[in-house]
C-alpha cells in the first residue's frame, strides 16, 4: 500500500495529498495524520507527507493557534485542528527502509524551502529514501471575498495528479 498522509487546516493540502493519491492509482490513500497510524505506516511501500506552508516552514503550534484565533476570508473558515501536526506525526513516525516523498501547499513562490524541504529533511533522517525533489502546490489567498481563506491555484489539483504518477514510476524503478 502507498500512503499520502497530509495536515490541512483549510481542505486545500487534503484535496492535494487526495489527488496525489489519484495519480498512485490503485492501493493508494490519502490519510490525516490521526489516520496514518505507525501501525499503517509500517505496512506501507511508499510514504508521501504534505503540510501547509506556515511560516516557511510546517504549522508550528504557535502557527495553528493563530490559525484558530484568525477565522479566514468573509466565509469566516474556520481551521481544522482536530488531527495532529505534521511536526508532531514525524515524531513518531517508524524508522524503516521505505520509499518517501514531500510535499506543500503555499500562498507564495518558493521563498525559502517551504514546508516540504523540512519533512523531507525528517523523512530522511528516519531511514526513508527520498524518491523525486520536494514539491510545493500553489493556493491563493482571498481574505476580502466571498471565497474561502485559500483556493488551489488553478491547474494545482492535475499537476498533483501527474506527480503521483511520476512518484507511481519512480518508485517502480527504484
Ligand atoms: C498562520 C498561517 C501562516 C502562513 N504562513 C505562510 C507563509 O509563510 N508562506 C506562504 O506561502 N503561505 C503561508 N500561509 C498560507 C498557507 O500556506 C495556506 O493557508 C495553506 O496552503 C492552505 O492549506 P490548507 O487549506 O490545507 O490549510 C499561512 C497560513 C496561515 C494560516
Amino acid at each position: 500500500m502507498d500512503v499520502v498522509v497530509f495536515e490541512s487546516l483549510y481542505g486545500n493540502t487534503a484535496a492535494i495529498a487526495r489527488a496525489i493519491a489519484a495519480g498512485l492509482g490503485e492501493g493508494a490513500r490519502a490519510l490525516t495524520t490521526s489516520d496514518a497510524t505507525p501501525d499503517v505506516v509500517r505496512s506501507a511501500h511508499l510514504v508521501v507527507a504534505g503540510a501547509p506552508v506556515h511560516g516557511l516552514g510546517p504549522p508550528s503550534e504557535r502557527s495553528r493557534a493563530s490559525a484558530r484565533a484568525k477565522p479566514q476570508g468573509e466565509l469566516r473558515l474556520e481551521a481544522d485542528l482536530g488531527h495532529v501536526s505534521m511536526r508532531a506525526w514525524l515524531d513518531t513516525l517508524p524508522r524503516g527502509p521505505r520509499l518517501a516523498a514531500a510535499f506543500d501547499t503555499r500562498v507564495r513562490g518558493p521563498l525559502g524551502h517551504g514546508a516540504a524541504t523540512a519533512i523531507a529533511h525528517a523523512l530522511a533522517a528516519d531511514g526513508l529514501t527520498l524518491l523525486d525533489e520536494p514539491r510545493g502546490f500553489t493556493v491563493h489567498l482571498h481574505t476580502s471575498s466571498s471565497q474561502p481563506g485559500a483556493l488551489l491555484g488553478v491547474g494545482e489539483l492535475d499537476a498533483a495528479r501527474a506527480w503521483g504518477a511520476r512518484l507511481r514510476a519512480l518508485a517502480a524503478a527504484a
